[in-house]
């Protein structure tokens, strides 16, 4: 039987930390069972995908980490980073923005991002032992709040609705989606489901992209959804070639969404 608030049954807050991922890690590292938050005002050190940092400022951002320890094989895990990104994009849908989804886990509005989720994990063998993932989402952050780069390629939800919200309600909805999405990753019809849900806002279909391989080599194609396993499908020429993880760049869209 599933615990309706098994993520979030222990919220810890604090002022400020350098990265709610490092405190959440932490406590996994010591044994603390899973559902564990670990929210903070304010992050001096707060990390992104592939090694970049995460910009957030005090009573404009949503960032917050959570711990699990999923009772299944790591071959699952490319659903650890879809069942976040869709929960936060059904939570935000909820406040009346159309929300689309880069694979694995940025949330966009528009071609912006509005929020991203970083998964750190240790696994031994066929074992999970735990996952912390991470949520940043620019709500209340301005237009002079983004600095640089981020004015062309980040946005807020304060700045799409047109008022300020409320940071702690909307960690309490998220907290309510991911309690019911993550439940779906326990099954293989659930893990269908948010397939489907993921679906629905995938922002990579249909469109031209370029997957980062490392070592200065990108691949160029045509997304083509997702698979049973997470994993992102890209086609080439004639061939599907499938990507278990990695840095996803959108070159073209031809199929914008609403907002
Ligand atoms: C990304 O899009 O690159 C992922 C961003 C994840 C940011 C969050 S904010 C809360 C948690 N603590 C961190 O240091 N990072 C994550």
């Amino acid at each position: 039987m599933r615990n309706p608030s098994l993520i979030g049954r222990v919220i810890l807050h604090f002022e400020t930390l350098e990265s709610t991922q490092d405190v959440a890690i932490d406590y996994a590292k010591k044994g603390e069972p899973e559902g564990l938050v670990v929210v903070a005002e304010e992050q001096e050190k707060g990390r992104g995908r592939w090694g970049r940092s995460w910009f957030s400022l005090p009573s404009k951002s949503l960032t917050f980490s959570i711990l699990l320890r999923p009772p299944f094989s790591p071959k699952f895990s490319p659903y650890l980073s879809l069942f976040p990104a869709l929960s936060c994009a059904q939570a935000i849908e909820e406040l009346g923005i159309v929300c689309g989804l880069k694979w694995p886990n940025d949330i966009l509005i528009g071609n912006k991002k509005v929020g991203g989720v970083l998964v750190e994990m240790e696994s031994r063998g066929e074992k999970i032992e735990w996952v912390v993932v991470g949520i940043g989402i620019n709500v209340n952050l301005e237009e002079v709040d983004f600095q640089g780069e981020l004015r062309e390629t980040a946005t807020s939800l304060c700045l799409t609705l047109g008022k300020q919200l409320d940071i702690q309600e909307l960690l309490q909805d998220i907290l309510k989606e991911l309690n019911e999405k993550y439940y779906l990753c326990l099954s293989e019809e659930g893990r269908g489901k948010i397939r489907n849900m993921y679906e629905e806002r995938d922002l990579l279909k249909g469109e031209i992209l370029e997957v980062i391989l490392g070592k200065g080599q990108t691949l160029k194609g045509v997304g083509e959804g997702i698979d049973e396993r997470g994993f992102l499908r890209v086609r080439v020429g004639e061939d599907i070639i499938v990507f278990p993880a990695g840095d996803v760049h959108l070159l073209k869209r031809e199929n914008p969404r609403k907002i």
